[in-house]
């Protein structure tokens, strides 16, 4: 297998000149950019073979399902790795819902089965690790409480200082709790998460590592959600993925994640990209049905985690869509409760950013971007105990039959 990646603007593909800032010709996003010889299907399955053999050894970074895949990763040294064997997430097969919402097939990834509750787990081993491996001694981040909470514990497994600029009150008090836990040092601002993120900006400095999705590091360890979905299904590809969108790093990730198994030839189709987003803050799925660019919004959902205004990764995710002849939809609040209901009541549980998915689900069969025919794959993104005043809410309201 061969592959190695350049670090370049995602933009105007300008050679980065460091990789802790935006691109210094056009100030768009950096990203590790896949170099490779043409897809090649035999070298591919033997590698996907190896990978899956890594498994089964003792070492740390084959306990990981992001580091058994380290030949598709930025190169760090082994000895800076910092792994809570993070990755390893089970795919359920939900065979009522699909016949609920009227499509073929639908499984929930659960990267909320993650060591800190989250799929940023994913992308935190990667900056952590790189961050170590160039001496930071902080780690730094603005958050809705989630980001915060995988830095934190990574943070203190590579003993750096780790600072959370939140917005205060507009976060849930389990990932506050969280992510204290672990020892961040909290600052609480006012406004939203685009706030804290402008604020985050001004404050960065030498030795101190930005751990948003900025940080390219983040969405290479993102991007193995799609080897995860592949190889969970012994590589048979899903007709959709629909992911929660808020600063859209995720969303770029996982195509990204898709596109280079494709280059490889690890897979000969790209699945369609769904990006869900809570009506309240739903600038991307503005821009994208209207074809013009960003317009922030002041967020307002109870789904938190994706309560964003102004998501920094909009033309990365844009890209990825189109690649993949993708759809964006927003849902309502209402919705996202329902879903979590429904969610819940299968036993499996989610916070409610994670059950916007279910949401825009039964949104695009309605629309009928969805068919019968289609084979869904959905990334339920946060643990049900992230959000618990969200989980007594949903039940009280299904207790009295809202
Ligand atoms: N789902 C959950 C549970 C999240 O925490 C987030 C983002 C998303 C979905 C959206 O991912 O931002 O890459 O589009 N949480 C960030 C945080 C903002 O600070 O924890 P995205």
């Amino acid at each position: 297998m061969i592959a190695h990646y350049e670090l370049r603007c995602s933009s105007c593909n300008a050679p980065a000149q460091r990789h802790d800032l935006p691109c210094t010709t056009c100030g768009e996003l950096l990203e590790f950019a896949l170099q490779s010889d043409p897809p090649d299907a035999d070298a591919a399955r033997a590698y996907a073979a190896t990978v899956a053999r890594r498994r089964a050894n003792d070492t740390p970074l084959d306990r990981s399902g992001i580091w058994r895949w380290r030949e598709l990763l930025p190169q760090i040294p082994h000895a800076s790795v910092v792994t809570l064997a993070e990755g390893n997430v089970p795919l359920y097969d939900m065979p009522e819902l699909a016949e609920r919402e009227g499509i073929s097939a639908l499984a929930f990834l659960h990267l909320g089965m993650n060591p800190t509750g989250s799929f940023k787990d994913l992308g935190m081993t990667v900056a952590i690790s790189a961050a170590r491996a160039e001496g930071a001694t902080r780690a730094i981040c603005a958050s809705t409480g989630n980001t915060a909470s995988s830095m934190a514990a990574y943070a203190a497994r590579a003993g750096m200082e780790a600072f959370a600029l939140v917005p205060r009150g507009k976060i849930s008090g389990a990932k506050l709790a969280q992510m204290r836990d672990y020892g961040v040092r909290v600052v609480e601002v006012e406004g939203s998460f685009d706030d804290a993120l402008a604020e985050l900006t001004s404050r960065s400095s030498e030795g101190t590592a930005v751990v948003n999705s900025i940080n390219p590091y983040r969405l290479e360890g993102q991007k193995c959600t799609a080897f995860a979905i592949l190889e969970a299904r012994s590589w048979r590809v899903p007709d959709w993925v629909v992911v929660p969108g808020g600063n859209l790093g995720n969303s770029s990730a996982i195509g990204k994640g898709f596109r280079e198994a494709r280059a490889l030839g690890l897979i000969d189709r790209l699945p369609r990209l769904a990006v869900v987003q809570a009506e309240g803050a739903a600038p991307f799925v503005e821009l994208y049905r209207s074809g013009r660019d960003l317009v922030p919004v002041v967020p307002r959902t109870i789904a938190s985690a994706i309560a964003v205004g102004s998501p920094r990764s909009w033309r990365k995710a844009r890209a990825e869509l189109d690649a993949s002849r993708g759809s964006a939809v927003a849902v309502s609040d209402d919705e996202i409760d329902a879903a979590k209901g429904r969610i819940g009541a299968a036993g499996i549980g989610c916070e409610p950013a994670s059950a916007a998915t279910l949401a825009g689900i039964a949104r695009l069969r309605a629309e009928g971007t969805l068919t019968e025919r289609d084979d869904v794959v959905a990334v339920l993104t946060g643990h049900v105990l992230k959000d618990s005043d969200a989980s007594l809410r949903v039940a009280d309201r299904r207790d009295v039959g809202a």
